[in-house]
């Protein structure tokens, strides 16, 4: 290989299918099992060996993404309108100039990593992309394959051609910027990588498929932040680094330094953030709780808690639920016997 690979991780996108979650914060800096969602990009690319990476910004996005990513040496590049993932590899041209490189977008997530594609990336390869069998290939871009070589790449189509989505991590040369330079918007306005890969095949190129192992996940939806939730907490190391008082804590529990458990039950998989609370109460599977959070004399079970979200004093257990930035549900007694919401836009409430 003449220069060393590059990352390029790509966090510039609206998240619109997750809001109100994501009208005050980008997708990628949402937690997962305690981290942001971008962290697990970044600690695969270095895992990998990849140690210059970029991160694909927005005006929006940008300010959020360098708290998330204070502790990482990462270099930020602004992509002013998010006009496709095409556009914004183009946008990047400057930090990633003739080295190879790994485009990485930034809500996906890989149980097993990406090595297995860096490895297939071998002398006459154009690209490598990652591929998985779904059962929903229109909401993806669905690939081609004839052997190990991709014949063909549509994003999104009606009538998809095979069940082999594209799933985000993608291994180029610097040819594939050649391309880009070149392309035309698709039907929904946007400059597709997609497109661009193709264009690459019919440049005569070798691009490669490789199925992704283990698990892979796309945040796009509320309920797939909760799955990627449960996935990552089935793989935590259990830890105690907090104060457990007069509480049971079972299975693959992590309680990180600051927090309180106190006269509790916590049935694991389940992170408790650094600084939270849990008082008099129940944390069920596949829960975490961010810094910071409180559940004080409630129930929480296969739920998401952002950074100083409460739950207190609730009648019912909440479950599948996911809480942003401070967000509070409190029970409250005495008349009148009703419901007190405050809400923002296309926030979701289910009562029982
Ligand atoms: O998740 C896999 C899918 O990702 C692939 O199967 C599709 O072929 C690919 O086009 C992409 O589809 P999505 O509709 O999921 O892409 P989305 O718009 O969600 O963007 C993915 C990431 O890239 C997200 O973290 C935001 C970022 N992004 C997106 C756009 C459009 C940018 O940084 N700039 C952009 O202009």
């Amino acid at each position: 290989m003449l220069s060393p690979m590059k990352g390029l991780i790509l966090a510039a996108g609206r998240g619109t299918r997750l809001r109100p979650l994501t009208h005050t914060r980008p997708k990628p800096v949402i937690r997962v099992a305690g981290r942001p969602i971008i962290h697990y990009a970044v600690e695969n690319l270095l895992q990998a060996g990849v140690e210059e990476i970029g991160v694909v910004v927005s005006p929006e996005t940008e300010k959020d993404l360098r708290l998330a990513l204070e502790a990482y040496p990462v270099r930020y590049i602004l992509q002013e309108e998010p006009q496709g993932l095409a556009h914004a590899v183009g946008v990047a041209r400057g930090f990633l100039g003739q080295s190879p490189f790994v485009l990485y977008l930034g809500d996906n997530l890989f149980q097993k990593g990406i090595r297995p594609f860096l490895e297939a990336f071998s002398e006459g390869v154009s690209a490598v992309i990652a591929l998985v069998r779904v059962e929903n290939p229109r909401q993806f871009g669905v690939a081609v394959l004839e052997g190990e070589r991709i014949v063909r790449l549509v994003e999104k189509p009606k009538d998809p051609p095979s069940d082999l989505a594209v799933a985000g991590v993608y291994v180029f040369t610097p040819e594939i910027l050649e391309v880009i330079q070149d392309l035309k918007p698709s039907a929904r306005g946007e400059y597709e990588i997609t497109d661009a890969i193709q264009g690459l095949i019919e440049r005569g190129r070798k691009v490669v498929g490789v199925e992704v192992q283990g698990w892979w996940k796309d945040t796009g939806r509320p309920e797939d932040l909760l799955d990627a939730n449960r996935l990552l907490l089935e793989e935590l190391a259990p830890r105690l680094d907090g104060e457990v008082e007069e509480s049971h804590l079972t299975g693959r529990v992590v309680v990180e330094r600051g927090a309180r458990v106190v006269g509790s039950r916590i049935i694991g998989p389940a992170y408790i953030g650094e600084g939270a609370v849990v008082e008099g109460a129940y944390i069920g599977p596949f829960t975490s709780l961010g810094p910071g959070a409180r559940v004080v004399r409630a129930e929480v079970e296969y739920a998401i808690l952002e950074d100083q979200a409460v739950v207190e004093d609730t009648p019912l257990r909440l479950q599948e639920s996911i809480l942003g930035v401070g967000a509070q549900v409190r029970g409250r007694n005495g008349l009148p016997r009703a419901h007190r919401l405050v809400l923002g836009d296309l926030s979701q409430v289910e009562l029982a």
